[in-house]
């Protein structure tokens, strides 16, 4: 894959570092001799960036308007914020019974001449590993959802199990200030009223009626991160539908106004040896090329796109309700499928919601990831080069500091029900961030 680590010497403004690091892949670097930051991540609810500049954020609003940072007044409080919210007191309608209201995430940095790897570690309020995401069942002559995410509403109507992937998330801005707020507002600049499961959400006809977000543009029918900058106005409904024009747009990502967006995903990624590498700009896009993976679900024919290749699978299409999570079974990948066939399908089949690609390519590709899940903790490593030359993606340069946001999605939860950072500083070679990057010689 890469050459082998050779010896972490001296990282000049650290201080020595002494034992060698060996081995081809991070994951088994010797990370016990790179500095370990402790930082803890907090239930936001829905703390949108509407919220934090509204009246209800009280003298906060004051402070953000006026280009504080979050820090400078919730330092050391993430754990009392995310408790009172995950309680339902504030800013959670929907409150999830026995979740945590924080957790503290482990967090160390290295970079060498090519290559820039950070690692994470953080123990999940769930007893297993999330390493299976949703799944498609047949039942009487239909598909439907079989299982998925804990707020789904399939989920909470118990008509489907529950099954997610766990992920790290890291939102990376380049040291030019080219996303406004970024640096003190962290990753709430990306996170908006209107958004899946925010306040005001716009119904699914009215987002892909939208000549440029829907069915004549893009394609879509929620709405997800997206930059203040990239919309004329923003308004109780964080602006939304307000997309400025195209020639405004690539003029912006043409500046490097946009957000680089890394996540390593549990079932989606991670076992293809990848992590999902996006940006958030007029929306939470991935980057060009092939993807880790790619959705198994035909909406207009409301049947999965692909199935097992019963030569490859012990002579089964699908996989049996006795193989629902099971660590044995197979994933679909682009190696064991073929496309759909209704004939071979029988009642109480279940598919993966989810396809695999083994290849993938240009910038969707430049994301290694690795991740073991022991004691009841996920260590997650994720890899790149630091300038990858890639338009949708922030190099990283020695010596330099940048913006950078921390999340985590565990217990079987999505969207905006996972824990997060307040805004981050990421050094490289120097002692000036919240992580702190040391050089491997
Ligand atoms: C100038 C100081 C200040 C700044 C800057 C500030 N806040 Fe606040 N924040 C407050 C105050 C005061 C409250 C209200 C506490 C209360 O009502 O008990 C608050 C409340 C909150 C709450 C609700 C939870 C709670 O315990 O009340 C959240 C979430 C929050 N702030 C997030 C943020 C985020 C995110 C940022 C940065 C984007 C930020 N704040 C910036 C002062 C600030």
């Amino acid at each position: 894959m890469h050459k082998k680590f050779a010896v972490l010497a001296v990282a000049s403004a650290i201080g020595p570092i002494a034992s060698p690091v060996l081995g081809a892949d991070p994951a088994r670097m010797k990370w016990d001799n790179v500095p370990k930051s402790q930082i803890t991540l907090f239930y936001p609810g829905q703390s949108t960036q509407e919220w934090m500049t509204s009246a209800a954020h009280k003298a906060g609003a004051t402070g953000v308007n006026e280009g504080k940072n979050c820090q400078s007044c919730h330092k050391d409080e993430e754990a009392d914020i995310g408790n009172a919210i995950v309680s339902g007191k504030k800013l959670e309608p929907n409150p999830i019974p026995g979740k945590p209201g924080s957790v503290k995430v482990t967090v160390q940095a290295a970079y060498d001449k090519e290559y820039f790897y950070l690692r994470a570690s953080w123990p999940t309020n769930a007893k297993e590993a999330g390493v299976f995401h949703d799944y498609k069942g047949y039942k009487d002559g239909k598909w439907s959802t079989y299982a998925s995410g804990r707020t789904y509403k399939e989920v909470k109507a118990r008509t489907a199990k529950v099954s997610y992937e766990d992920r790290l998330n890291f939102m990376l801005g380049d040291n030019k200030g080219s996303v406004a707020n970024f640096e003190n507002q962290g990753c709430w600049v990306t996170c908006h009223n209107s958004m899946r499961d925010a306040p005001n959400e716009p119904a699914k006809e009215q987002v892909k009626a939208h000549p440029v977000l829907g069915d004549a543009g893009m394609k879509k029918s929620d709405i997800r991160k997206y930059l203040p900058e990239t919309r004329t106005a923003i308004d109780d409904a964080g602006g939304w539908d307000k997309v400025r024009d195209k020639t405004t747009l690539d003029a912006l990502m043409a500046k490097g106004a946009f957000l680089d967006l890394w996540q390593a995903r549990a079932y989606r990624s991670i076992p293809v040896g990848k992590a999902d590498d996006s940006y958030v700009f007029q929306y939470r896009n991935f980057d060009s090329g092939k993807k880790p993976f790619d959705s198994n679900w035909d909406g207009d024919k409301k049947q999965p796109k692909l199935m097992f290749d019963p030569a490859k699978n012990k002579g089964a299409a699908a996989l049996t309700e006795a193989q629902f999570r099971d660590p044995k079974a197979p994933r679909l990948d682009d190696t064991n499928s073929i496309p759909y066939d209704a004939t071979k399908i029988r009642d109480g089949d279940l598919l993966p919601g989810f396809i695999l690609n083994t290849k993938q390519d240009g910038s969707a590709a430049d994301l290694n990831a690795s991740g073991t899940w022991a004691n009841g903790a996920w260590t997650m490593t994720i890899w790149r080069k630091l300038d990858t030359k890639q338009k949708d993606d922030v190099a990283l340069v020695p010596g330099q500091t940048y913006p950078v946001g921390i999340a985590v999605h565990d217990d079987a939860s999505t969207t905006r029900f996972h824990y997060v950072s307040l805004p981050l500083k990421l050094s490289l070679g120097k002692k000036e961030g919240h992580i702190n990057a040391v050089e491997l010689k």
